[in-house]
């Protein structure tokens, strides 16, 4: 008899729609820089698209098919794509892409070593080569005389580190038995106390929700990196108090600027005192692959458990968390449980990773990281991750050019931190335009109390060509705004008949007949009603800034990088001299921006322009008088250049540009 649902009744019935399915993926994987980043739709956009309820009768597969277009796809964020620049990266690649597929059409649940040997067995092996290519200790091995360790994949770094946190507790709580066995263990959890900087993760603060055990959020130095010496102090408070510090989370890679913590100081301080080490490294922990970031490492040996995620920066999909640790008992004691139906004949002496996680079933998750590693090698991995860096380098490079914009926080990797100089509003005003407008899409974050844009190369096939697409919106938001208040100036004409912009710069887009990107009513009468003028200093003018309507000039490229390179990598070391310890943490949200006079407020001089005195303006003159003589002189063919049509690249030629020979296209089967 065959079964109802048809797609059990022959291969050729999964074959042609998953035919269609990976030309699918293909099309949209190679067509992504011509959609919009981030979607353009409302809460509820969905909801007059579907029905109220589930079809009774089977639908077609073109139905369903066609729906993906339809319905799905103006909802989608592209993750993938080059100009994706928010978070950190989810990236895929194919051989993910197959591992995947391959794991979803075997769908075993390998929550113990009989319910799929090869599950347990592929992903202890796995995790080893891992341990071993991010340059981490012995002791986190499955296979290791000297190990009681090893790893495991998690579903997400929020839950490996409640999975050490309640083993900490549980470890801590067992051993304060020792000294007060009648004690309630409820009793025992309300003394218990654990740290993290200021700046770890949000998931975090979960944890501590979750296990009830107090989380104290350390303030961080001037690289906003916690250090051993604010943890010793805390703890000595803490004792004092009569509090049990128990857990310590390191983070090496922060979600808003990239910092690290120094783990060279604290895990010192955490084995004196007998406190766990857990260290997050979510981000940043794919760069461990290469051994000139392994600096930060410094002190790994101190650590209890490690975990990152392979799902962010090394192309394997999400879901997919390394977590190791240093002793498998302690998870075990905290997670064992033992019913009947899931005992085998090799319970107790194989590994049923059942007892290593708080769900029971798990999926096939080291298929697609097997095939990662295979199939790119450490080489290719490497260069993947060094690509991505020096594309930030570049990046940072524009962005130092600029006298306009400041770089508050030291760029770590594929993360650089900037914002307009003066007041918040102005930073998050080009965010929010430049979100609106759908080209890329970036996301804020707070450097003591000033708001930041962060923007993180995501994408293994971001080119300089995209990174400079990218940042002329930047500048042509940021123009815009700065101009915002300005009473509008006659341009200038140069020799050669050319207009020529007249003060930061001018999109003069309505005299070339190119509407302006960011234009709008708001900004329009914004403009019309604001009478600030702004007047660059002398030869400080960006080299970019001239940017036409839709058409973005795409600056030359000023091989500054070079200029930036990763330096002195010592946690202890980066000096960011403007700003002292963020003392609490804030949302973006949390900040009032303001809107009106922000130039009396500001420190204009700090950006470098003057600012006339408010009740007179410059005259035109007087601002052309103090414009470079170089830009008075623009030539006629660099304006043309300026006009011309930012052109896409298509997808080879943008793996062509990214030089890394297809290491990591997730087309490679096809091309
Ligand atoms: C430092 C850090 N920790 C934890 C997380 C949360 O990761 P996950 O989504 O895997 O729980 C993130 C997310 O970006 C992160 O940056």
């Amino acid at each position: 008899m065959i079964h109802p649902c048809n797609c059990l009744k022959s291969s050729q019935l999964l074959l042609l729609p998953g035919k269609e399915m990976v030309d699918y993926i293909c099309q949209y994987l190679t067509s992504l820089r011509e959609r919009r980043v981030s979607p353009d739709v409302q809460p509820g956009y969905m909801r007059d698209q579907l029905p109220d309820s589930a079809p009774f009768e089977p639908e077609s597969w073109d139905n369903i098919f066609k729906d993906i277009e339809k319905i799905i796809m103006p909802g989608v964020v592209h993750w993938q794509s080059p100009h994706m620049h928010a978070y950190f990266p989810a990236l895929t690649s194919w051989p993910s892409l197959l591992g995947d597929m391959l794991a979803d059409a075997i769908n075993c649940l390998g929550f113990t070593w009989a319910s799929s040997p090869a599950c347990t067995e592929l992903e202890m092996n796995v995790m080893d080569w891992l341990a071993q290519m991010l340059g981490l200790p012995n002791f986190f091995l499955h296979h290791h005389p000297d190990s009681r360790g090893g790893g495991i994949l998690q579903s997400t770094v929020s839950e490996s580190t409640l999975v050490a946190l309640l083993a900490a507790r549980k470890n801590k709580i067992l051993e304060m038995k020792e000294s007060e066995p009648g004690a309630d263990d409820s009793a025992l959890n309300s003394r218990l106390i654990a740290y993290a900087s200021d700046q770890a993760h949000s998931s975090v603060e979960k944890a501590g929700l979750i296990s009830l055990v107090k989380m104290r959020f350390l303030p961080v130095d001037e690289n906003f990196s916690l250090r051993g010496e604010t943890l010793k102090k805390a703890i000595e408070e803490d004792r004092s108090r009569g509090l049990v510090p128990i857990f310590v989370c390191a983070t090496l890679g922060t979600t808003g600027v990239c910092a690290f913590d120094s783990l060279s100081e604290l895990g010192p301080v955490c084995s004196k005192e007998g406190l766990w080490l857990h260290v997050d490294a979510a981000y940043a922990g794919t760069a461990f692959l290469c051994p000139e970031f392994r600096t930060f490492l410094t002190g790994i040996e101190y650590a209890d458990s490690f975990t990152f995620n392979p799902s962010k920066w090394m192309m394997v999909h999400f879901d997919c968390t390394a977590f190791w640790i240093k002793d498998k008992n302690k998870l075990q004691q905290t997670f064992s449980v033992n019913p009947i139906y899931l005992r085998h004949p090799n319970t107790g002496s194989a590994t049923d990773f059942m007892h290593w996680q708080i769900p029971l079933s798990r999926r096939f998750r080291s298929l697609k990281l097997w095939f990662v590693i295979r199939s790119f090698g450490v080489k290719k991995l490497q260069d993947h991750v060094r690509h991505g860096t020096e594309m930030a380098k570049y990046f940072e490079s524009l962005v130092r050019s600029d006298p306009l914009f400041e770089i508050p926080a030291k760029r770590h990797l594929g993360l650089v931190v900037f914002r307009l100089k003066g007041p918040n509003w102005m930073t998050e005003k080009v965010l929010k335009d430049l979100n609106k407008s759908g080209k890329l899409f970036v996301i804020p974050a707070t450097v003591h109390d000033k708001f930041i844009i962060r923007f993180t190369v995501t994408s293994q096939f971001t080119t300089r060509e995209d990174i400079r697409r990218d940042w002329a919106l930047i500048q042509q938001a940021a123009v815009q705004v700065v101009n915002m208040h300005h009473t509008p100036k006659p341009v200038a004409i140069s020799e050669e008949g050319v207009q020529v912009p007249n003060v930061i710069t001018s999109p003069i887009s309505k005299s070339i007949g190119a509407a302006p990107f960011f234009d709008s009513e708001e900004e329009e009468s914004k403009r019309s009603s604001c009478k600030i003028t702004v007047q660059p200093r002398r030869g400080s003018l960006s080299p970019s800034p001239w940017l036409f309507g839709d058409n973005v000039a795409v600056p030359e490229d000023p091989h500054l990088d070079d200029c930036f390179a990763e330096g002195s990598l010592s946690p202890t070391n980066h000096k960011v001299p403007s700003f002292s310890v963020q003392s609490k943490k804030k949302t973006a949200r949390s900040l009032s921006v303001p809107t009106a006079g922000f130039w009396e407020v500001s420190h204009p001089k700090a950006m470098g322009l003057e600012v006339p005195g408010k009740s007179g303006p410059c005259t035109s003159e007087k601002l052309l008088s103090q414009l470079p003589r170089e830009i008075l002189m623009l030539k006629k063919s660099a304006l043309k250049k300026h006009l011309k049509f930012y052109s896409v690249p298509s997808f080879p030629e943008c793996t062509i540009q990214c030089g890394l020979q297809l290491p990591c296209c997730p087309l490679q089967a096809t091309v």
